[in-house]
């Protein structure tokens, strides 16, 4: 039909996973140089390898595919979790790996005769780890630097993200407990992978022998 966008709309996270995502992406056939040169655009496009990519916030990649902005992307398990999109998972990309974990300050004890006050990023995440452990619990949304909420009285606890523990030892914070393992994952649009079968096939194809 004319007038079909035939490229792939690809939505990648901004930072370090986002540019270790598309080395994946270029040595499977999908390069586009312009992308890692160091300038503030944010839109590229090589109509010849089929692409044309878009930097985005890694919290928002999922929104971009779920709404058709994007064909696909590429968005933590984490972000999914939380946000619950409309999209397919179609890889996980076995990068960019992480988990989710309550961390308190050493030593700490739950005192279970009050609700337990939990800063995240992630309320949904939280509510339902409590909802299912059957503790009430009163949730306080930050949108960073967690780590500081229970050395300062503001939370008890954290539910958030550790990759390498860092910030928890030099925070004197540690693990209570793993809620679940986060990997990058690839995700389509519904619409598109029924439009688009064949181009997204081939990508998750050269993509998975790429892993
Ligand atoms: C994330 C996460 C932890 C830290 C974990 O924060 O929220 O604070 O990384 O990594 P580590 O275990 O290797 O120390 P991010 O860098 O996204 O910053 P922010 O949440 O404070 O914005």
């Amino acid at each position: 039909m004319a007038g079909i966008d035939r490229l792939l709309n690809i939505a990648l996270p901004k930072g370090r996973l986002g540019e270790k995502v598309y080395s994946r992406f270029a040595a499977a056939g999908y390069p586009c140089p312009a992308l890692m040169e160091n300038s503030r655009k944010l839109i590229f496009e090589n109509s010849d390898a089929g692409v044309r990519y878009f930097w985005v916030k890694p919290a928002d990649a999922a929104i971009y595919v779920e709404r058709g902005t994007a064909d696909i992307g590429v968005a933590g398990k984490d972000i999914l979790l939380e946000q619950g999109p409309e999209i397919y998972e179609l890889l996980d990309l076995n990068t960019g790996i992480c988990r989710m974990a309550v961390a308190a300050p050493k030593g700490f004890r739950d005192d279970t005769r009050r609700p337990l006050r939990v800063a995240t990023k992630f309320p949904h995440i939280a509510e339902r780890y409590y909802a299912s452990l059957g503790r009430e619990i009163d949730i306080i949304h930050l949108n960073g630097s967690i780590e500081i909420a229970p050395i300062l009285g503001l939370s008890d606890v954290i539910v958030d993200i550790v990759e390498t523990g860092t910030t928890l030892r030099e925070n004197d914070l540690e693990v209570v407990e793993d809620i679940f393992p986060i990997s990058a994952r690839l995700i389509a649009n519904k619409a598109s992978f029924k439009f688009k079968t064949s181009e997204i096939e081939k990508l998750v194809s050269k993509l998975s022998e790429e892993a």
